[in-house]
């Protein structure tokens, strides 16, 4: 019903929300300019569903298809509608401009249809991979989408009701158009990067004054030196954050203390747009904050004569969205005096960093229930993997992100093909695979390109206080017993597998907060993840991250998170 929930919203906000929230379906496109043919859809994981949702204004028959070049040849279709014997529904591909044939194996499933108010809405579903030659194969690149209609429930030639219109199914971002629009700029100005090949540099600042509230909507980077600058974070400050500075960081300076993150950007990512349903919040009542831009440049050749202003346009509104939007930090921080390290010559080394949602409400009160949208996972050069478990009852739901095919260079902030929701007292489970096959030397949990680092950002809303919720092995526990040490020069398999297992089976120390409050529980365990799920067709095989690679991989870049707050959380367990 997308035509009248759009006409609606005109005079009734939440009405376009609704749209939005369907957490099955949460992606929306008119494929037409009349906004007479709408589609919705969502999926589960890559190996799973996708679900279609067709809203046609016509009481005829529909059509929906997936194009190799937005023309019928070659497409994979299906037809369906409500006639005077009740719904009909096929799955059917085109060999030309004429009327597509049935497909001998159905691989679309009709879900429901009905006709009201002259429009009429067919629900189906399909596998993202059927397995079938004559279905197209979805992949997280724009496909072209096709439709077409007709008056009556007689299939023939649509005449002018068909078009098309390409869309990424399985790596979505709205657009709106901000032309006009506001922004406000979070950059650094002409600063020098020296050269060493990590380098964070800070600029703590303050936005012009918006007397009211507003929401940030779309984030794009604006980046000067393509080849050095690695990340950019924006973090807001606590209350006693009060004077601007521009620095390196992490040198012991107040503004250290800076760390739930509000917007993010990832090397390999573009402009990043929010759901139509939430922003985040600046102005009003929050007018008088400092933040933190952190900017990680990453020169392995020590390119000396380096200016560079790079930063963020923030693009915001005065339309409030329903929601604010909020970034929860997951995964695993290690201290130095931890013994926590990756061993060299581990071509699979896995570490875990745990969140348990039972704790939350020490610091929250009540907890609502948190509505997962998109992810973005970060881990540094030896991260290969990286999975996000949802775990509900002990038993794991899913995953709330997924990426069998890691890339460095490509951190991109990933839409999820529905919405999650995360219910107090569930528990999530970051895993990042590392190989260090290449390595001669331990590797460290730090900072530096060349450390570890093994971080989930959980995009949702509503916004919690809760910026972080991290964990690490209680490394107390371990004797000084030869396995309990990171094998060093070794390449025993035997070894390394030893001391994998040491640390998953330790207590592990969960660390939540909010922007002044810390609550610690020493004794969470690691629970085992499914295996991630896969699809084997007798005569195509399709990787497991999905169609082309990367599908899953594509990991929310336009939001880096919070390097810095974890930080201060080391710090402060250092202190502990
Ligand atoms: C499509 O049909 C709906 C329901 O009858 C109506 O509210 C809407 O205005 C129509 N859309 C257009 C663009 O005509
Ligand atoms: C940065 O350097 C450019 C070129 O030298 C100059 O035009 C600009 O005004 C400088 N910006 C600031 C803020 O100093
Ligand atoms: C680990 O890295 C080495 C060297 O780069 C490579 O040959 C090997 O295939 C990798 N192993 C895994 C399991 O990724």
């Amino acid at each position: 019903m997308c035509p009248l929930l759009l006409f609606l919203s005109l005079f009734l906000s939440w009405t376009k929300q609704t749209l939005a929230t369907d957490p099955s379906m949460p992606f929306m496109e008119y494929l037409d300019q009349d906004h007479l043919v709408c589609l919705k859809w969502g999926y589960d994981n890559l190996q799973g569903h996708i679900t279609f949702q067709l809203v046609v204004n016509s009481t005829g028959w529909v059509s929906f298809g997936l194009s190799p070049n937005g023309g019928m040849k070659g497409s994979d279709i299906v037809i369906g509608g409500l006639g005077p014997d009740g719904i009909y529904f096929t799955d059917r591909h085109a060999t030309g401009n004429s009327m597509p044939i049935v497909d001998e194996q159905q691989n679309y499933t009709l879900l429901s249809g009905n006709e009201n108010e002259g429009q009429t809405t067919i629900t189906f579903q399909r596998s993202i991979q059927t397995c079938d030659d004559k279905d197209f194969h979805i992949t997280a690149q724009p496909i072209k989408l096709i439709y077409a209609y007709g008056t009556t429930d007689e299939i023939s030639y649509h005449g002018a009701r068909r078009g098309t219109k390409e869309v990424n199914l399985l790596n979505y971002m709205p657009k709106t158009n901000s032309a006009n629009a506001k922004y406000l700029l979070a950059k650094v100005d002409n600063i020098t990067v020296p050269p060493v090949s990590t380098y964070y540099h800070c600029k703590i600042m303050k936005f012009p004054k918006l007397n009211t509230k507003h929401h940030i909507y779309q984030i794009e980077p604006v980046i000067e030196n393509y080849d050095v600058v690695h990340h950019m974070l924006l973090y807001h400050c606590p209350p006693f954050v009060t004077e601007p500075y521009d620095k390196q960081c992490y040198m012991g300076d107040v503004g250290d203390a800076c760390f739930g993150v509000a917007a993010s950007w990832g090397v390999g990512g573009g402009v990043y747009e929010l759901p139509e349903n939430v922003g985040i919040p600046v102005g009003g009542e929050v007018n008088d904050v400092f933040y933190r831009l952190e900017i990680h440049y990453n020169n392995p050749h020590n390119k000396t004569d380096i200016t560079d202003s790079s930063g963020l346009r923030l693009h915001y509104t005065a339309q409030l969205r329903q929601h604010d939007m909020g970034i929860l930090t997951t995964g695993l921080i290690s201290l130095s005096k931890l013994k926590l390290d990756i061993p060299p010559k581990a071509p699979q080394f896995h570490i875990y960093g745990i969140c348990n949602t039972t704790h939350f409400s020490e610091l929250v009160n009540p907890v609502p229930n948190l509505q997962v949208f998109a992810v973005l996972l970060h881990t540094h050069l030896a991260g290969r993997k990286v999975r996000v478990g949802h775990f509900r009852n002990g038993k794991q739901e899913g995953f709330l992100g997924l990426d069998e095919n890691y890339n460095f260079e490509m951190q991109q902030t990933v839409n999820l093909g529905n919405i999650r929701t995360i219910q107090q007292g569930d528990e999530i489970t970051v895993e990042c695979t590392y190989n260090t096959s290449n390595r001669n030397e331990i590797t460290k949990f730090g900072l530096g390109t060349t450390d570890e680092m093994c971080l989930a950002f959980i995009f949702y809303y509503p916004a919690i206080k809760i910026k972080s919720c991290i964990s690490h092995p209680n490394t107390t526990y371990l004797s000084n017993n030869r396995n309990d040490k990171t094998p060093g020069d070794t390449s025993d398999p035997d070894e390394i597998a030893e001391y994998e297992t040491v640390l998953k089976t330790l207590p592990q120390v969960q660390v939540i907060s909010s922007d002044m409050k810390f609550s610690i529980h020493p004794d969470g365990v690691i629970r085992k993840m499914i295996e991630t799920p896969t699809v084997a067709c007798q005569n195509l095989s399709y990787s497991v991250s999905g169609p082309n690679g990367n599908a899953s991989s594509k990991l929310c870049t336009s939001w880096i998170v919070n390097t810095a707050g974890i930080i201060v959380l080391l710090i402060w367990i250092a202190i502990m």
